[in-house]
């Protein structure tokens, strides 16, 4: 038995928008290497946790009116349940914002200090006069200094795809606030990234096997040849407010989101050694035996949590680390990680597995079309997280590629292989076993075990899941279906229950059979754990790990009776949750972009009214402190506000107005301002929205009318109940508040675009 010690993570999703499908393909890739280590027999810990901090956090809170713990916290068991729901079993799943994390984070600073590494320089910045913060680029917005673009961001041009600094923008304003930005200088904390120590080590450990070939190459541009020097210093605090860890020693400035994200594995780690190898100073961990027995489920493992850290994060360890990651976030953990690292005395990663993204039917995942899947949305339809874990490890071969989810090829696949090939060798032959040979087995074919001896002698699988290049595992792994169901085909087991005297090879042919499924079973068991367990129960056998593969059922080993494993995978389930998807009604807090990494940081919702915190809404209306509120221009006809900034439709259609029949309208006790509104939109239950406009309405007038509302606004809990959506109104400089009507014909639910 081999004795690796591992350390594995994916890359820390952050703390304010849903898993989605495309997030799955890391964790889904990660979680089947994880099993496979671990069904080899080697001690391999799985960390994650959420990325909490930095100003989208802060802001997207403030909007939603809770603290950014609140949030993160909300936020930690959406992802945990996506996570169980797809069975990615994380040793640990934490949060960047612990305490484990905060001096894991400042221990590296400080250590980086102490080696000449941090320097403070002072820096000119856009600085928002009305939030009294300073802006990063992404929510600064103004005209693009070179085609002219209006809005666009302060990075670059999504018009032209020119890149320039934000101080470069014509009429800057603030994507928060909508006021002009001023200038200010504010000092900065750097890493000296650009010291010949870090460039003459990165130059090294890129190049030295730690990386795909790709992305090697991808380095040696970024690093340039050495007498260029490419690498700049690594600004890595930022101003407050911020969400995050203040910097030791430096009042009011913060470590930048990104430096204690990558720390946040291990301060993840830290957690997990606490809560396996509990001390006196973790009360609230389970306590485990301190007489120096074993902890369940790691074999081997000393119980001394200080311990398991060190020899894990040592500089010499002799463990191993990987991360998962997504293409897009290499330059983080294949620049600034390693050198971090290296300076403050810690190992570095031995390697780092990059993925590319996921498209659906080969385009970018898009709302409109419905691709836009989230985790939730695809198991609240009832599909079965397996398919997936199937499709994607049947699609993964350990490059950088992107991978496509064909909807199409998605059904066939599952149903040809998984059902079709997998399956059918039991439901065929596990019935006879049970009815005509008491449940026990009988002889093996060795004849028909042949094609799999060989497989085994040369361990191609292992490799192939070692290498992470699942797609050749799961087509070896199939081909050795066919050779079992190309042996049932030809033994015919129906035709020989029908005839006397054909018991004994009957037996030993559905013995054969089962033999061969608990193979495959094994074969396929990191990417299809559950299936596993259910299968292990039906055999009779106690958790498969890999060395079983040698050890073939006995004669006379007694299974259980067959109880259906899997269904076919029916296309109207995917029609039904595309439509879902497109149709969506769900608050916009479970938006996201198409791509795995980084959207959620980006791309701000700007906003400057007041959060609304509980009780009676303080506007003209309930909920309005989560919506987007636009930058408004000069002048403009109407009730005296001017016209607001131009918007795409990408930006309009996030909106999903709705027509909405008032089937009830009633006072709220207490409330000055509220009527409290049931609205139909054709959904199986109407909806309660509590809207400021008891001054002008009488509510036995509203009864029966049709409005219209924003149907996808996040809900929001008042003093008097849930409040899920918001009803529209028109007002202006003169008295009056006007509620809007759709024109005659208009059905409850139709959608306003
Ligand atoms: O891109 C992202 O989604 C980041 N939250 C990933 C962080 S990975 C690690 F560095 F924490
Ligand atoms: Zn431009």
């Amino acid at each position: 038995m081999s004795n690796r010690r591992i350390l594995v993570t994916s890359a820390l999703p952050y703390a304010n928008g849903s898993i989605h499908l495309g997030h799955l393909v890391e964790y889904i890739q990660t979680d089947i290497w994880v099993r496979f280590q671990k069904m080899q027999g080697n001690e391999c810990h799985y960390i994650c946790a959420d990325d909490t901090h930095g100003t989208p956090i802060m802001l997207r809170a403030e909007r939603e009116g809770i603290t950014p713990e609140q949030l993160i916290d909300r936020v930690w068991h959406e992802h945990k349940a996506d996570f169980d729901g797809f069975h990615v079993e994380f040793d640990h799943y934490g949060s960047t914002n612990s305490g484990e994390n905060r001096e894991c984070a400042e221990d590296i600073y400080r250590k980086l200090k102490a080696a000449n590494l941090i320097e403070v320089r002072s820096v000119e910045q856009f600085y928002d006069p009305a939030k009294n913060m300073f802006l990063p680029d992404r929510f600064i917005k103004g005209e693009c200094p070179k085609c002219h673009a209006k809005d666009q961001y302060g990075d670059n041009c999504e018009v032209c795809g020119a890149t320039y600094a934000p101080t470069e923008l014509i009429n800057p304003y603030s994507a928060v606030s909508g006021a002009q930005p001023e200038r200010r200088n504010s000092a900065h904390y750097f890493f000296k990234l650009s010291a010949a120590t870090c460039q003459k080590f990165l130059r090294e450990w890129t190049r030295s096997g730690t990386l795909q070939p790709e992305a090697a190459n991808k380095m040696q541009e970024w690093l340039g040849s050495e007498s260029e020097n490419k690498l700049s210093d690594w600004d890595i605090s930022r101003d407050a407010p911020y969400f995050g860890f203040e910097i030791p020693d430096a009042p009011g400035k913060y470590f930048y989101v990104w430096l204690d994200a990558p720390v946040g594995y291990m301060g993840g780690f830290k957690q997990f050694c606490k809560k396996i190898t509990p001390d006196e100073t973790t009360s609230h961990s389970t306590k485990l035996p301190k007489d120096g027995s074993q902890v369940a489920g790691y074999p081997g493992l000393p119980l001394s949590g200080a311990g398991l850290f060190d020899e894990f994060w040592k500089p010499d360890s002799n463990t191993e680390l990987y991360h998962f990651i997504g293409k897009d976030i290499l330059y983080f953990h294949a620049l600034f990680w390693p050198a971090m690292l290296q300076h403050a005395g810690f190992r570095t990663p031995t390697k780092l597995f990059a993925h590319g993204f996921l498209t659906v039917n080969g385009e970018k995942m898009s709302k409109s079309r419905g691709t836009f899947i989230t985790a939730d949305s695809y198991l609240k339809q009832g599909l079965n997280p397996e398919y997936l874990r199937y499709y994607y490890a049947a699609k993964l071969n350990g490059t950088m590629e992107d991978i496509d989810l064909s909807l199409e090829d998605f059904v066939a696949k599952v149903n040809s292989d998984l059902i079709g090939k997998y399956i059918n060798i039991a439901s065929r032959c596990a019935g006879f076993i049970s009815k005509r040979f008491d449940g026990k087995l009988g002889n093996i074919d060795s004849s028909a075990t042949a094609e799999f001896q060989s497989a085994l002698k040369n361990d191609e699988i292992a490799h192939c899941y070692e290498q992470r290049d699942f797609s050749r595992a799961l087509r070896e792994i199939m081909r050795l279906a066919d050779v079992a169901n190309q042996y049932i085909a030809e033994k015919k087991p129906w035709e020989l229950a029908k005839h006397e005297g054909k018991d004994a090879e009957l037996h030993e042919t559905c013995s054969t059979a089962l033999t061969l499924f608990r193979d495959l079973t094994l074969y396929l068991k990191p990417v299809l754990p559950t299936l596993a367990v259910q299968v292990e129960s039906f055999l009779n056998i106690p958790p498969l790990i890999w060395s079983d593969i040698r050890n073939p059922l006995s004669v006379g080993h007694e299974i259980n009776t067959y109880q259906h494993l899997m269904t076919r995978l029916d296309p109207k389930l995917i029609e039904a949750m595309v439509a879902a998807n497109q149709e969506s009604l769900q608050p916009m807090t479970k938006s996201h972009s198409p791509v795995r990494h980084a959207e959620a940081q980006q791309h701000p919702i700007p906003s400057s009214l007041p959060s609304l915190k509980g009780g009676e809404a303080k506007g003209m209306l309930a909920n309005d402190g989560a919506t987007a509120i636009p930058h408004f221009k000069k002048g403009g006809p109407g009730g005296g506000a001017p016209i607001a900034e131009t918007i795409s439709i990408d930006d309009f259609s996030k909106v999903d107005l709705r027509v909405a029949k008032i089937v009830n309208a009633e006072h709220v006790e207490g409330a000055e301002k509220l009527l409290k509104l049931t609205l139909d939109i054709g959904e199986e239950k109407p909806r309660t929205v509590f809207a400021g406009i008891k001054s002008v309405y009488d509510p036995e007038k509203l009864k029966g009318r049709m409005t219209v509302m924003v149907a996808n606004l996040a809900p929001r809990k008042m003093k008097f109940g849930m409040s899920e959506g918001m009803v529209l109104a028109a007002s202006g400089d003169s008295p009056g508040l006007f509620i809007l009507s759709p024109d005659d014909g208009a059905q409850p639910g139709m959608k306003i675009k």
